[in-house]
């Protein structure tokens, strides 16, 4: 480029602008952005020469004619019209007006709702009002491809970037988005820096969220170091709201994400903990027999229905699958030794109501919608409240009474405690507060207290004992 071509790219841009219509505003500021580029590249002594006063100050203009061109959004607008109108529901689950409202509003937001509660509406409505781009930032590549075919089936434009895609398609897709084409983008957090120093500084964003929040907190239950790289993004983004999402947050943890984000005056909104129709009881190992005879006793007497059993270990995992399979059940392994294609398979296949009981280790069911799951077991203790609330959490999405039947030992204990100390380099802080959380699991299942208060409770919620779903509360009826 010389400085005539500059003067006449300029030229261009500041009439595009002032008469073009509302559908030229990506392309306005995709040249902004590229002229923005070459100005930062230049030798500082060239720059007077390629971009004069004037044109400086035609470029400042034209950013700021751009700016006001944002849509506005009513105070009045009818959003439950268009909750209707885009997804089909008749009316707003608690929590998700107020936070949409708050996201419209230009306001940072961390909501901690329940599993299942519809949090991922609270960014996806809004990237339909917004304009621009929404980019969300989720840990599930394998499911980004499904939610984002749901969402096209709805009529809204989306995306997403991770590490399945082909070089090719990648640079296309970033292409695409630049030019405005989508309302959505989902993105893995692996890779998020080359992501957004290579994409997100020509594309006119609106808002970012970030889902399953919890996995940014190295005191969470499901810590991922590419979390950590988001740091950055708040200050990079400035203006730009933030949206933090996730079920499962004690307070510390809630800290912790608005803390990493940098989310200093964010609106907190926490929905309730209690599901009353997850019911939920524990076994202790040992009581009422060998834990696979009564496995197999369970879900046999509940064939046909949709379940999760959690095992700990792979091998169990497809010794149990097996046996399963031997007793007629429409059952299948899952763990994160299968081939990502056969894990993606299996999944659809159990969503799809092709198999009706999934064994599977903690690999499976982040972010899994599906509604009618009827039962979880646990054939061992989770690791922590944490996990155990989000894996029960996948049960009775559609409202219906479910089961959540927990076998627990000591043993349970003892196994997570040599597994974290086996891992020779992690901080003391943090194998102290492992230990402290599987203690605090066991605590929870061998206990006589309301299981439902329990578990609000670790999670600052108060309530009354639930009365009636839960063997705690029912034996004490008795
Ligand atoms: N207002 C609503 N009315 C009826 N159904 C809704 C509403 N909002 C969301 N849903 C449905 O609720 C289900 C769960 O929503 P979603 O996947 O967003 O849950 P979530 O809060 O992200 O849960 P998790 O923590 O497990 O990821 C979806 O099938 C969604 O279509
Ligand atoms: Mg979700
Ligand atoms: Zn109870």
């Amino acid at each position: 480029m010389n400085p005539e071509s500059v003067q006449q790219e300029v030229n261009e841009l500041v009439e595009l602008a002032a008469s073009g219509p509302e559908t030229a505003r990506a392309d306005c500021l995709e040249r902004l952005t590229g002229l923005r580029a070459l100005y930062a590249r230049l030798d500082p002594k060239d720059k007077p020469a390629y971009f004069p006063g004037d044109t400086i100050r035609a470029l400042q203009r034209t950013a700021r004619l751009l700016e006001d061109r944002k849509p506005k959004i009513p105070h009045d607008i009818d959003l439950l019209k268009l909750l209707h109108d885009v997804f089909g529901h008749s009316e707003f689950r608690p929590g998700q007006e107020e936070i949409i409202r708050s996201v419209l509003a230009g306001k940072d937001c961390l909501a901690v709702m329940p599993t299942g509660g519809g949090k991922s509406l609270t960014y996806q409505l809004p990237a339909r009002m917004m304009g621009g781009t929404t980019l969300v930032i989720s840990p599930l590549i394998a499911l980004m491809k499904d939610q984002v075919d749901a969402l096209t089936e709805k009529g809204l434009h989306a995306t997403y970037l991770n590490s399945s895609l082909v070089e090719a398609e990648r640079r296309q897709r970033i292409l695409d988005i630049r030019r405005g084409r989508y309302e959505l983008v989902y993105a893995a957090p692996e890779g998020i820096e080359f992501y957004i120093g290579s994409l997100m500084e020509g594309v006119d964003l609106r808002l970012v969220a970030v889902d399953e929040a919890h996995c940014i907190s190295e005191w969470g239950h499901d810590f991922r170091p590419a979390y950590r790289t988001f740091s950055g993004l708040k200050q990079r983004f400035k203006g730009v709201p933030m949206l933090a999402l996730t079920a499962t947050a004690t307070k510390k943890v809630q800290k912790d994400i608005l803390d990493q984000l940098g989310m200093e005056q964010a609106l907190c909104f926490q929905g309730t903990f209690y599901r009353s129709n997850l019911k939920i009881a524990t076994v202790k190992k040992g009581e009422g027999g060998a834990v696979g005879k009564q496995i197999m006793k369970l879900v046999k007497a509940r064939k046909g229905k949709p379940g999760i059993i959690y095992c700990f270990m792979r091998k169990t995992v497809e010794v149990l699958a097996e046996a399963l399979q031997e007793q007629g059940i429409k059952a299948l392994a899952y763990h994160a030794g299968l081939e990502t294609a056969d894990r993606i398979r299996i999944q659809e296949r159990f969503r799809d109501g092709e198999i009706d009981v999934m064994v599977a280790t903690v690999a499976f069911g982040m972010g899994i919608d599906k509604g009618d799951i009827r039962f979880v077991i646990h054939r061992d203790m989770p690791r922590s409240l944490e996990g155990y609330a989000q894996e029960i959490g996948r049960a009775g999405r559609d409202g219906k009474e479910s089961e959540c039947i927990l076998f627990f030992a000591w043993p349970d204990v003892l196994l997570y405690d040599q597994m974290t100390e086996g891992q020779g380099n992690t901080p003391r802080s943090i194998v102290m507060q492992r230990r402290r959380q599987v203690r605090e699991m066991f605590s929870f299942a061998d206990s006589s207290r309301c299981r439902h208060q329990a578990l609000a409770a670790h999670f600052g919620e108060q309530m009354a004992p639930c009365a009636e779903s839960c063997d705690a509360c029912v034996k004490r009826k008795k």
